[in-house]
């Protein structure tokens, strides 16, 4: 009888929505994020699209998720896209990436953002546009190779800047990429490219 009481329970509690969603192609989706309807929040809205697990931010862009630590409430999405041998991000003329401010996510302060290809204008920002400039680098290595040479400059994003949105008008930069917990020193080919989202659990607002 107990046991049966235990089945039911079971049973009852796996077809309750707030239950953690089921694997995305291979990627687990921790509770809260949501994938349907029936499980997760659906404040936490993740997207999974043949198999890629997906956020989509606020000017319609989608971003493969490359991993989520469910512990910290962080996850990563893929680095801004520069098309193949070109210097150009397709979102940047949208306002690059932009999260929805009603929604529990924001940008946390681990991201070392670089703006590719910028109009000197950009050199009466705080920005780091100098000849050592981390984006130097990246122009240098096969990643920013269709950026090699351009007017480039980095910055961490820190908490004094808004958190839902990766600034990149000033200035008028064409292209723009991110790394997550970058090292002081640390050499180019340990760079994690991606941006790294933080959330408000449910139950905490
Ligand atoms: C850099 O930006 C300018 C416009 O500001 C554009 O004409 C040029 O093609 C870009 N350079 C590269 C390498 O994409
Ligand atoms: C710019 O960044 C480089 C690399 O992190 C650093 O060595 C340099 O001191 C920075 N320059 C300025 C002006 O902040
Ligand atoms: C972003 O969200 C986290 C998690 O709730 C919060 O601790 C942090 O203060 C927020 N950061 C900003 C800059 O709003």
């Amino acid at each position: 009888m107990l046991h049966l009481i235990v089945f039911v329970l079971a049973l009852v509690s796996h077809v309750s929505a707030f239950d953690a969603c089921p694997k995305c192609g291979g990627m687990e989706v921790p509770y809260p994020l949501s994938t349907r309807d029936d499980c997760g929040e659906p404040r936490y809205k993740t997207y999974c699209n043949n198999g890629v697990l997906e956020f989509l931010s606020a000017a319609g862009f989608y971003y493969q998720i490359l991993s989520i630590n469910p512990a910290e409430h962080r996850l990563i999405i893929s680095p801004p896209f520069i098309l193949e041998n070109t210097c150009y991000s397709p979102d940047l003329p949208e306002g690059g990436l932009q999260l929805d401010e009603n929604l529990p996510f924001n940008i946390s302060t681990r991201n070392t953002v670089m703006l590719l290809n910028c109009s000197s204008s950009i050199l009466s920002s705080p920005l780091n546009c100098s000849s050592n400039s981390l984006c130097r680098q990246f122009e240098a290595a096969e990643e920013g190779d269709g950026c090699q040479g351009t007017l480039c400059c980095h910055y961490l994003k820190d908490s004094a800047m808004t958190s839902h949105r990766i600034r990149v008008r000033v200035g008028g930069c064409t292209a723009y990429t991110s790394v997550v917990d970058m090292k002081p020193g640390e050499s180019i080919d340990m760079w994690h490219y991606g941006v790294e989202l933080q959330w408000v659990p449910p139950n905490s607002s």
